[in-house]
């Protein structure tokens, strides 16, 4: 395993699978380090992977939880590796953002911006995202970007970035990884390091939100569902709505292709999840 800080030791791994992490890796991490071996293939041919690991201090929000964001670089090394990584990039801040370089943040596809979803609860937090993801891929110059579904509308968000700018990133192909969850049905997050055993009790009102909601035959009873359940283990909702699944617009009906997705928060922790709806035809 090759552990890399600086890029201009990155010009030999062009052409990788990357995954791109905050680090605190858990199973989620790793299942889209393992869907990246496999986009890298075997053979002479077979491509790097490459995990960067960067707690971006841009897409995060005063009062958000940024300082104490947890960080554990040798152990997610290891473990980067054990899932089939070959290099680890762990920039510091003066790489990604050198202090005599603006670095821009690319223009917000509509994804970003119109569905009143993470983009009105964290005003600012998807021109962080874009502005690192964007420095990132023009540092490494992958041919894969892997991202899981957990951050939906990021995924989105992410893709258009990339859809919007095909000059600048080529064959780049932005791969959605679905989300890993504990037996209980928690969706695996970094975040859920912050939670006491009585609020991780209560954060399983998310996951069984969507459960409830995949009966449903029409949004706006998925939405009630949702919000009942999500009350019940008083939790404190910012949203619990069905949208469709490529624009995040409000959709009438689920014949149309539909997510549904969730913002709670357990006390002081802000949670997030999402599952795809069944379709009606
Ligand atoms: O999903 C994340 O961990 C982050 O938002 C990302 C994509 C690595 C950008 O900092």
């Amino acid at each position: 395993m090759h552990v890399i800080t600086e890029s201009d030791e990155l010009a030999r791994y062009a052409g990788c699978a990357f995954v791109p992490t905050m680090g605190a890796l858990h199973e989620g991490h790793l299942s889209l380090i393992r869907r990246a071996a496999e986009l890298a293939g075997d053979g002479a041919n077979r491509a790097s992977v490459l995990v960067s690991i960067f707690v971006n201090p841009t897409q995060f929000a005063p009062g958000e939880d940024f300082e104490r964001y947890p960080r554990q670089l040798e152990r997610d090394i290891e473990l980067a590796g054990e899932a089939g990584a070959d290099v680890v990039f762990a920039p510091e801040e003066a790489t990604v953002y050198p202090p005599d370089t603006p670095v821009d943040a690319p223009p917000l596809p509509p994804v970003a911006t119109e569905p009143g979803l993470e983009d009105a609860q964290r005003p600012g937090h998807f021109e962080g995202v874009c502005q690192v993801v964007a420095r990132l891929f023009d540092l490494v110059q992958p041919r894969w970007a892997v991202f899981g579904e957990k951050d939906y509308q990021q995924l989105l968000v992410i893709r258009a970035m990339v859809e919007q700018n095909p000059s600048r990133w080529g064959e780049l192909e932005i791969v959605g990884e679905r989300t890993i969850r504990e037996p209980d049905g928690l969706a695996m997050s970094s975040r859920n390091a912050y939670l006491t055993a009585e609020q991780r009790q209560r954060a399983l009102g998310l996951s069984k939100a969507l459960q409830t909601a995949h009966a449903a035959q029409h949004p706006e009873t998925a939405e009630e569902m949702m919000a009942g359940t999500l009350e019940a283990h008083e939790l404190n909702v910012e949203y619990a709505v069905v949208r469709h699944a490529e624009t995040l617009r409000p959709v009438s009906s689920l014949s149309l292709p539909s997510r549904a997705l969730i913002a709670a928060r357990v006390d002081d922790v802000r949670l997030v999840d999402n599952a795809r709806m069944v379709r009606w035809t």
